[in-house]
């Protein structure tokens, strides 16, 4: 329909530990204003390394986001991450846009790790290699019945899915809308509770995608082996509230610990990006993720890369009336809500 604006869709981040809702509205010149900006904890048990174990628990708390914050919008756009994705660059004769539509399937079986059949295959041509020998494609593959457990929960809480993203790329639409395409090689690094999705951009493209086994959930069942503490009372006095006797400040090496062990898995992965690709430094690390905020992080992080490292904030260039939202509020939990920015910049059938 001519001239008619493209319908945005509710950004919905089901975490292992909250959902993050996010709803945008675009404006004339081209920037975005915050309608919905609202997150609702989920206990530990109800996802467990990806897998929803406890559907209902999650239904509830999107249903409880939906009414709290009056979300009319029908259409939900949702993300997944960690073992049940798989994306590749690879390398394939070069050959014509439909002969690949046409191989796509039988191309990617070697590099999916998973049946090709139980699984949900896009694609897009990097470069179609025109004149020469080789053709670049990103293959993103994700596991059906992972992304069934996802919309379901959707669907049950009365909307409709319509996309399933996957969060490297909801993070990097979320820091490309606030910051611009970078200039310097980038790794964008998103830390969550059980996941850490890193990407790197060089040349204003993305050219690495990896997820990693750990997160926040690591310093928090540091803190409780420490203390012998109940896994609650370790993640509140992780988040600086002083729980008994105890402060943050007692625990501070423990956590500096956790936080040097992730540095060396961050490392592993961009050492690992390095030996396979022709760049030859990370110039600018950028973490999001609820992790993020961890006391001391970003300066571990630093120290052990040599490079300008910041947090970044999805909210940055989003227009926002303080009389709706607590400026201080939405700071504290800006990083934990990149990946539900990067959706909700997106419209239904983009
Ligand atoms: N101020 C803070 N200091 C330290 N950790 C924090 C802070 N705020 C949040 N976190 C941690 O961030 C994590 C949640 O981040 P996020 O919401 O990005 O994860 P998630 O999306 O639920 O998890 P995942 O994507 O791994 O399933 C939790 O481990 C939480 O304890
Ligand atoms: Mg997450």
């Amino acid at each position: 329909m001519f001239g008619k604006r493209k319908k945005q869709v509710a950004g919905c981040d089901i975490g292992s530990s909250a959902i993050k809702l996010v709803e945008l509205k675009p404006l004339k010149n081209g920037e975005f204003q915050l309608q919905v900006a609202a997150i609702a904890e989920l206990s530990p048990e109800a996802i467990v390394d990806g897998a929803i174990m406890d559907s209902s628990l999650v239904v509830e708390a999107v249903s409880r986001l939906i009414s709290e914050n009056g979300v009319k919008n029908q259409s939900f756009g949702g993300s997944l991450s960690g073992h049940s994705v798989i994306i590749k660059k690879i390398q394939l004769p070069a050959m014509s846009a439909d002969e690949l539509a046409e191989s796509i399937q039988w191309e990617a079986e070697q590099y999916i790790p998973f049946d090709i059949n139980d699984v949900n295959l896009d694609y897009e041509i990097l470069d179609d290699g025109v004149g020469r020998e080789n053709m670049e494609v990103l293959l993103v593959a994700v596991k059906n019945d992972r992304i069934a457990d996802y919309t379901s929960v959707i669907v049950q809480a009365g909307r409709q899915p319509v996309l399933i993203d996957v969060d490297v790329f909801a993070v990097q639409n979320a820091f490309e809308i606030n910051y611009g395409v970078p200039t310097e090689t980038t790794a964008l690094i998103n830390i969550g509770a059980s996941v850490t999705n890193i990407s790197v951009m060089n040349e204003g493209m993305s050219v690495f995608w990896r997820d990693v086994a750990f997160g926040g959930n690591q310093y928090t069942e540091a803190i409780q082996r420490e203390l012998s503490l109940p896994r609650e009372d370790a993640e509140r006095l992780k988040l600086g509230e002083r729980v008994g006797d105890h402060t943050l400040q007692q625990v501070l090496g423990v956590v500096n610990s956790v936080s040097e062990d992730l540095a060396a898995e961050i490392d592993k992965t961009v050492n690992f990006f390095l030996a396979t690709s022709n760049v030859d430094k990370v110039e600018r690390m950028v973490l999001s993720g609820g992790a993020a905020r961890t006391v001391n992080l970003d300066e571990v992080i630093k120290g052990r890369f040599q490079v300008d490292v910041e947090i970044l904030n999805p909210f940055r260039n989003i227009r926002y009336n303080e009389s709706d939202f607590d400026p201080d509020w939405l700071n504290r939990h800006a990083s934990a809500m990149a990946v539900a920015v990067g959706l909700a910049v997106r419209t239904v059938g983009d």
